[in-house]
């Protein structure tokens, strides 16, 4: 068990690898993405249990679009299952779901479940659960200069420019941790990741449990967040 400093506030994953733990094992790439849906369920209930506030899943990417269609399908009913199926615990839980990206691309069963979660779960103050569907960091940005330029404001600052993006009123990942081995964001929280910590794991998503985010946490309690401050003393 991880002491119980330096908890990160808000920490975000990126769930990359689901295909290669199915090509290993050699299954189909969705029994990948199947077990992925597990693995995110998983670690809700383990952030939970650790008291980390807020947690977000990069689940789609404005970039998978181009994937083939069969695997896109795949993902959106599995999304449209999660929304469905976590419902009510998760309100009972006292979760607040957000969903972070431009839903209107969606299928209509898929949007419409989420917009179901979201909204039941609006007034709840327990952990915020985030996942970005349809999400680019680079279309978030686009998005909220065009919402600026629309409301006819003429200035604005770093707080402000927070406040119209996706994650409005979320604060920034402490710690964005990446699966699968790859040492990028794919366009993921490129506003909100300014001062988060990065942490890149080779074990693929499936794979990630309790033992996980307690050797994720473990890392980041090790890291001195400067904030450009000079160096803490060892
Ligand atoms: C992550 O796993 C899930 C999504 C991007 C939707 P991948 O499907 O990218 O798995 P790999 O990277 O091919 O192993
Ligand atoms: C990043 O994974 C997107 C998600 C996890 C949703 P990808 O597998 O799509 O990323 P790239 O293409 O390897 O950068
Ligand atoms: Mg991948």
């Amino acid at each position: 068990m991880t002491e119980n400093r330096n908890i990160p506030t808000h920490v975000a994953f990126i769930m990359d690898g689901n295909g290669r733990w199915a090509k290993e094992r050699l299954l189909p790439r969705k029994m990948g993405h199947r077990e992925g849906v597990k693995a995110m369920k998983r670690m809700i209930n383990e952030c939970d249990a650790m008291g980390i506030r807020y947690v977000t899943f990069y689940a789609f990417s404005t970039e998978n679009w181009a994937r083939p269609q069969e695997e896109i399908d795949e993902l959106f009913s599995l999304i449209k299952k999660f929304a469905e199926g976590e419902l009510q615990e998760y309100s009972e839980k006292g979760y607040r779901i957000r969903i972070l990206g431009d839903v209107t691309q969606l299928p209509e069963p898929t949007r419409k479940a989420l917009e179901k979660i979201v909204a039941a779960s609006k007034g709840n103050s327990g952990m915020c659960v985030s996942v970005a569907i349809n999400y680019g960091g680079r279309q978030e940005i686009v998005n909220a200069v065009n919402n600026i330029i629309q409301s006819g404001i003429t200035q604005i600052d770093v707080d402000s420019m927070s406040d119209c993006m996706y994650t409005y009123g979320i604060p920034d990942p402490d710690v964005i941790v990446r699966s699968g081995g790859e040492k990028r964001l794919s366009n993921f929280l490129i506003w909100q990741c300014a001062y988060s910590e990065l942490i890149f794991l080779d074990k693929y998503w499936p794979d990630f449990d309790r033992s996980t985010l307690e050797e994720i946490l473990a890392e980041y309690a090790k890291r001195d967040r400067r904030f450009g401050k000079i160096a803490r003393l060892s």
